[in-house]
């Protein structure tokens, strides 16, 4: 675990390989479920919460991702609310979004960005 200066700390979730192309696996953090994707087709990496803030289904990390005008989304498996994966907004016009965060590519180690909110 590393830390920088916005007291954001890296979490070594995975290896690269571990992660299908053009897909997505649910990765724990502690208690907290985060959906990581590989979108391969753009050579980028995104995390979000994994679950759906519609039904609240654990199920982003199942989802489908694709672009819409160029923006990276995930479609929620269950009812196809699809979500940008850079801000987290639900593209299907309503009002839910969904958590996202930062990721690192270290080698083939995947970093996970968690905002440290603990008072130091
Ligand atoms: S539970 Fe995800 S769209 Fe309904």
């Amino acid at each position: 675990m590393n830390k920088d200066q916005n007291c954001t700390q890296w979490f070594s979730a995975c290896s690269v390989a571990d992660v299908p192309a053009n897909g997505g696996v649910c990765v724990k953090y502690n208690e907290t479920q985060i959906a990581l994707f590989h979108f391969q087709r753009r050579n980028e990496w995104f995390a979000t919460q994994n679950e759906c803030p519609h039904r609240k289904q654990m199920a982003l990390s199942r989802g489908m991702i694709g672009t819409q005008s160029d923006e990276p989304k995930v479609a929620c498996p269950f009812h196809k609310k699809t979500f940008s994966l850079v801000t987290g907004q639900c593209l299907a016009g309503d009002e839910c979004s969904i958590k996202t965060y930062p990721v690192r590519v270290d080698q083939d180690r995947i970093f996970i960005g968690i905002e440290n909110n603990t008072p130091h």
